[in-house]
């Protein structure tokens, strides 16, 4: 039986979401933001920063071969689910459940930079600097946490936990 202890609270990840918000509105100003969030797991976490930004924010998604029912990166980049959105000249805000080894965000980086967009910027709830082995630039990050195993909050273990409203450590 796998036993969940609460890392960061749900009043937390609030509070730090609305800071999130102000840092990037700081940033862009008044320009309009297209938020490319990656399935499944940014969900939830785009839509609470989403409805923290203003009138001129779009939302649209891409999605990446995930990591099955393991603990561990597979290591392969795949792209199951292309943007539908041009963005070309558009500001493009990447959002991310959590970086790791930093694999798929260089990956997506580098894809989308072929498409010519005005600017192209990351944001992830949450960033495990411990386990980064790819230089993976992210402008925006909730918060550091160790390089255990999470869930909740749109991060899953094998599709579940996805719905937790809180990010635990899930121990075997
Ligand atoms: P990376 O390519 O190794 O940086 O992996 C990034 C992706 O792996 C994230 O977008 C998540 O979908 C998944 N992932 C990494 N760490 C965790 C975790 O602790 N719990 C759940 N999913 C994770
Ligand atoms: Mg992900």
């Amino acid at each position: 039986m796998s036993r969940l202890e609460t890392l960061i609270s749900e009043p937390e990840l609030a509070r730090r979401c609305d800071e999130l918000a102000r840092e990037i509105e700081a940033v862009y100003g008044d320009e309009p933001v297209l938020l490319l969030g990656v399935l499944k797991g940014s969900f939830v976490f785009l839509a609470d920063l989403a409805r923290r930004l203003g009138p001129g924010t779009t939302v649209d998604f891409v999605q990446i071969s995930s990591y099955g029912g393991e603990k561990q990166s597979s290591g392969v980049f795949h792209l199951r689910k292309d943007h539908d959105a041009n963005i070309e000249g558009r500001h493009v805000l990447i959002v991310e459940d959590i970086v790791d080894t930093g694999l798929t965000l260089l990956r997506l980086r580098e894809l989308l930079q072929t498409r010519r967009p005005l600017s192209l910027r990351v944001v992830a709830m949450l960033s495990k600097p411990e386990a980064r082995r790819h230089e993976a630039l992210v402008d925006f990050v909730g918060f550091e946490i160790p390089n255990q195993f999470v869930v909740g909050y749109g991060l899953d273990h094998a599709e579940r936990y996805r719905n937790l409203p809180y990010i635990a450590l899930l121990h075997d």
